[in-house]
């Protein structure tokens, strides 16, 4: 067995990417012990790291960052000298429902996580690191043209930016005014396995399956950046290794598409995988009213990213999705397990008379 060389506590690793932030550090890394710190709160599910959980170097603890006391008690625990910082509500659509519990966990929850290593940390920052993860939609809405970059002004409209947006300040603003050590990335649309169905592309996988309607909102001519989620992780794993302190980095697919074109996408690509005739699966499109405060389109320049830390995506758009819609096909009990109970209520809630 390999001595530990550090202790990382990674925030949110029950969730999509964040099963895949901690699957790539437990497998590359035997000598960083991994602590999964996460609510399981209804994103969270230990089911996604079942292939890694009897790993020596992995350990799940389960703790609301919200709760100064529990975060504490984990940092006495264990000591980190690291953090890599996911954990939070992520969905845009709950945050218009329901914003104050975005503000709960993305702002409060992030500002106990700086506290404690400011104070655990005590000015001896030495190999210390605090990695936040954020979000391109912090920088708001392109119009048809143009990319954001790290210099783009932040402009976020939905509750769900704006609790990103407040969080990414803090997170600045504990290294510009205590120097603590922090990096930080903001990422376009991530897809693949693990996750969970209230996002388009999977929401769509599973509609498509069983046969329910496609709901578009508005026109569907709303442009997102679509990224594999292991290219993130990877991109995250680059930028905690070789990233500036106080520095923030974009990350992107250089991947755009209009909803309903990948809609569309993906209706041929399960047409073929579950022998329907061509065409079939589009027809179960339904356009819906839309979301408000939707954002038009989000496109990434992710050159800084490229050209200083040496990253670029690895998978092909139409590789990627195919892949991720092989895993849902081949993973129905993951997907009978997110879905039953809650998923119910909230699809139903969601999107009735839309
Ligand atoms: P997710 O919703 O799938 O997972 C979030 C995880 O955080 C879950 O495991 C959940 O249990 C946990 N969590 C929520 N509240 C918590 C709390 N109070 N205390 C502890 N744990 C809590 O989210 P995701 O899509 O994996 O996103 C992870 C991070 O990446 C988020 O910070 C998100 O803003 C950011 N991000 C996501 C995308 C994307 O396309 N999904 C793109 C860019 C950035
Ligand atoms: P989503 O996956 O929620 O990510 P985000 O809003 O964070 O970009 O949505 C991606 C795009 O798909 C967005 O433009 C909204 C749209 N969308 C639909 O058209 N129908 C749906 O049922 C969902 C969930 C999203």
């Amino acid at each position: 067995m390999s001595t530990i060389s550090k202790t990382i506590l990674v925030t949110g690793g029950a969730g999509f990417i964040g099963s895949h932030v901690v699957r790539l550090f437990v497998n590359n890394y035997p000598d960083y012990k991994i602590v999964n710190g996460d609510a399981l709160t209804y994103a969270g599910n230990l089911e996604n790291l079942k292939d890694i959980q009897d790993k020596p170097n992995y350990v799940f603890e389960r703790v609301d960052i919200t709760d100064e006391a529990a975060v504490e008690q984990l940092f006495n625990k264990y000591k980190f000298d690291a953090v890599i910082h996911l954990a939070a509500e992520s969905h845009v659509d709950r945050s218009i429902t329901d914003p104050l519990s975005f503000v709960k966990t993305n702002v409060l929850g992030t500002v106990v996580l700086l506290n404690t290593c400011r104070n655990h940390w005590k000015g001896n920052y030495d190999g210390k690191l605090f990695y936040h993860v954020s979000t391109d939609e912090v920088y708001g809405t392109l119009g048809e043209t143009g990319f954001f970059t790290e210099q783009t002004p932040y402009d976020p409209h939905s509750p769900y930016s704006a609790s990103k947006a407040a969080s990414d300040h803090f997170v600045m603003a504990y290294h510009d005014t205590y120097g603590l050590p922090v990096v930080m990335s903001n990422c376009s649309n991530n897809y693949g396995s693990h996750h969970f169905p209230e996002k388009l592309i999977p929401l769509m996988i599973n509609n498509i399956k069983n046969s329910k309607p496609l709901p578009v909102y508005g026109k569907g001519e709303n442009v997102r950046d679509w990224l594999y989620v292991e290219d993130h992780a990877r991109a995250i794993d680059t930028i905690f290794h070789k990233g500036k302190l106080g520095a923030s980095y974009n990350v992107g697919g250089f991947n755009e598409w209009k909803n309903i074109d990948l809609v569309h996408l993906l209706c041929s690509i399960m047409d073929k995988k579950l022998g329907r005739s061509s065409g079939e699966s589009a027809k179960l499109i339904t356009y819906v009213t839309d979301r408000p405060g939707h954002d038009l389109r989000y496109a990434i320049d992710a050159t800084k990213l490229n050209t200083e830390l040496g990253w670029s995506p690895s998978l092909q758009f139409e590789e990627g999705l195919e892949k991720t819609v092989d895993w849902y096909l081949a993973n129905e009990e993951w997907v009978k397990h997110v879905t039953s109970g809650d998923y119910q209520h909230y699809y139903e809630e969601m999107y009735k008379g839309r």
